[in-house]
């Protein structure tokens, strides 16, 4: 026993371990632990979804999508457009099997829709091009579908991606599952970077070279701050659910003093949690991480996003503070011990299957002065639709074959990394977003289950997706 940890503490941690027990789980309500009781902090503490519903199987969320003011660091304001008002917009919270209703307006003076990336949605209601047709000015939608998996996952329009985007409109959504890896405090750290204009306001849509490379800003933030802080107690174990929500930043992080345990990916719980220096993110990426606080009572450790080349130098600018973490004065808490292993994730057979090329590829139309991206050498929505089956197996090469990177987001499904370069990945996870690295091929599969429709693939570098980098998976019943 440790008596620096608050009987409090050791109450929950008792309940979550009587809780992980498979024999002992009921069916009806599963025990799900709730974040650790030691507070995160004040000011990265994100807006909470008001659940209008009592039935506590049902999240019930009004959203509606307006212009408003964003204050990106105390008293400097900016305009923006933002979900009730606030960026991120509310965190929305549920349990696995959850329904989840949102009542959406859009009262922005032009269309957009809400996507829910990562979310195995039916296809009416994933909110993207042949899905839905965008919501306008002024109108309604509703949303309702369950969670079938527990993840952190993230919300975002699907139109004019660039600007709405960029502007302000996104936000967290965390599901929890009946085994979530113990921590005395659990947070979602939601990344972006924003680039100002001479007025101090959001720059414009910029030049070729920002198409081309996607928009890179000087102005670092988390959950929709500059300059953030966290505090953290000596001994303290944190989970922190990363979401990178940037147009086009990659995030290669650090903790000077620290490793990062990571427990789970896009589509939840890793099978063998891994210890690592660096944390990196592409756009649209999620990373469940766990970090101890191994520093000292007052002491102070930046956490910082590290140069990386995602071609022709993009990316390569200096170091940049993303989070500064405080240790408290308070006395020192035993760190828990090494995290349990994830779920069992069985790898997908491809070896009879014939993989189908995606190939990703752009050129500079000198004429209309734009860089076009494509897939399969169109540009989207000329790309023609991938057609399978549900129950399908589907196996890609994705094929880079420009310089830059491109991190592929696939919409409706989970897939695996089989290999990269011909060399298979080490163990199976489940993903939505991946590297794609200069002229890289890394081959995917996935299970296609019963929701038929049109399921959209892409870059999630913003610049990209608007200017044609898209496509659809055509599933038919
Ligand atoms: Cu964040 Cu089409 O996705
Ligand atoms: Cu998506
Ligand atoms: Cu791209």
């Amino acid at each position: 026993m440790t008596p620096s940890r608050s009987p409090l503490l050791w109450a929950s941690l008792a309940l979550v371990a009587c809780g992980a027990s498979p024999s002992t789980a009921p069916t009806e309500a599963p025990f799900i632990p709730r974040p650790g009781p030691d507070p995160w902090s004040d000011a990265l503490r994100l807006a909470p979804a008001v659940d209008l519903d009592p039935d506590p199987r049902v999240v019930e969320v009004n959203l509606e999508a307006r212009m408003g003011e964003w204050e990106i660091s105390p008293g400097r304001r900016v305009r923006a457009m933002t979900y009730n008002g606030t960026v991120p917009g509310p965190l929305i919270e549920a349990r696995v099997g959850d329904t989840l209703v949102v009542h959406f307006t859009n009262r922005l003076d032009e269309p957009t829709t809400i996507h829910w990336h990562g979310l195995r949605v039916p296809a009416n209601m994933d909110g993207a091009p042949h899905s839905q047709p965008p919501i306008a000015p002024g109108e309604t939608f509703e949303y309702r579908f369950t969670v079938p998996d527990a993840g952190t996952f993230w919300y975002h329009p699907h139109v004019h991606e660039g600007v709405q985007m960029e502007r302000g409109l996104y936000g967290a959504i965390v599901v929890r599952g009946a085994n979530e890896p113990r921590a005395d405090v659990e947070g979602v750290l939601v990344l972006d970077d924003l680039l100002l204009g001479a007025d101090g306001q959001i720059a414009p849509t910029g030049d070729l070279v920002e198409q081309h490379n996607g928009r890179e800003g000087e102005l670092s933030l988390v959950n929709g701050h500059g300059a953030a802080e966290l505090p953290i107690r000596a001994g303290q174990r944190q989970r922190w659910r990363i979401v990178n929500a940037g147009s086009a930043r990659f995030y290669r992080l650090s903790l000077p003093g620290h490793r990062f345990t990571v427990v789970g990916t896009d589509g939840g719980l890793v099978p063998t949690p891994r210890t690592v220096d660096e944390l990196f993110l592409v756009p649209g990426d999620r990373l469940d991480v766990l970090i101890d606080g191994t520093g000292g009572p007052g002491e102070v450790a930046t956490l910082r996003n590290l140069p990386y080349d995602r071609g022709h130098g993009a990316g390569l600018t200096e170091a940049i503070d993303v989070l500064r973490v405080r240790y408290t004065t308070d006395a020192t808490v035993t760190v828990l011990g090494p995290p349990p292993m994830g779920p069992r994730i069985e790898r997908i057979d491809t070896s009879t299957a014939t993989p189908r090329e995606v190939r990703f590829s752009e050129r500079i139309d000198r004429d209309a002065e734009r860089v076009v991206f494509m897939i399969n050498g169109r540009s989207f929505p000329d790309v023609p639709d991938l057609m399978t089956r549900v129950g399908a197996t589907e196996v890609w090469d994705l094929v880079n074959e420009s310089e830059m990177e491109h991190p592929f987001h696939l919409h409706g499904f989970f897939f695996q990394v089989v290999s990269r370069d011909g060399v298979a990945e080490a163990e199976a996870t489940w993903e939505d977003m991946i590297q794609l690295r200069g002229h890289e091929r890394v081959r995917i599969a996935f299970r296609v289950d019963d929701r038929p429709g049109h399921w959209m693939y892409h870059c999630h570098i913003l610049e990209h997706v608007d200017n044609g980098m898209m496509a659809a998976l055509h599933v038919m019943p």
